[in-house]
């Protein structure tokens, strides 16, 4: 059985965290990994509905996360969560549950994250339309010392990927990807 570990993604709303985990996840396939992605979207339509973006609903969220996350990697599973997780205790914590953890900062500039503003949520919280929202109106706490960065201003989801399959096969989490050199 294959070592199980999670692929933390953490990042702003709209900084590409959900593109990044579904093209990393089809990379793990492709290497014969059993994956799961935990989206945040997802799992706030099903294992947190309900909950809020207050501090508190927040942590609930990404306890509930870790903990399905260290079930899973428990049996081999190479899980990818997709949160933006802004409070770096939470973060502690859930690397401290899970044991095999790469963090991974999705980084992305605010203008810019205004300028796509994919879900149209940028614009209603500057105009105080939606409160507590991350990075406008509610904090995001930068990682200090995640295992990789990725920048989605500077660089494709497949160069991301590149970069944190490089940080998965440096650890042994990975094998390398074989009989396909040209
Ligand atoms: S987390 O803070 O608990 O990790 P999560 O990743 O699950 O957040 O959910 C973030 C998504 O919820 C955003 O991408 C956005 O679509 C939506 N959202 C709605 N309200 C807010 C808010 N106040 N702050 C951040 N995201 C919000």
């Amino acid at each position: 059985m294959t070592k199980g570990f999670t692929v933390w993604l953490t990042g702003l709303s709209g900084a590409g965290k959900s593109t990044i985990a579904q093209a990393l996840a089809q990379e793990l396939r492709e290497r014969e990994c059993p994956v799961e992605v935990l989206d945040g979207d997802e799992v706030r339509e099903n294992l947190s509905k309900g909950l809020g973006f207050s501090r508190e609903d927040r942590d609930t969220n990404i306890r509930r996360i870790s903990y399905v996350a260290s079930l899973l990697a428990k049996h081999g599973v190479a899980v990818v969560t997709a949160a933006i997780s802004p409070y770096a205790a939470a973060r502690a914590e859930a690397r401290e549950r899970i044991g095999e953890f790469v963090e991974v900062y999705v980084r992305c500039s605010i203008p810019e994250l205004v300028r796509r503003d994919v879900k149209g949520l940028y614009k209603l919280a500057i105009a105080g339309e939606i409160t507590n929202f991350t990075g406008i109106s509610d904090p995001y706490e930068e990682p200090e010392h995640p295992e990789v960065i990725v920048d989605s201003e500077r660089e494709t989801a497949e160069q991301s990927v590149s970069a944190i399959i490089e940080a998965l096969e440096i650890r042994g989490l990975v094998p390398a990807l074989s009989g396909v050199l040209s």
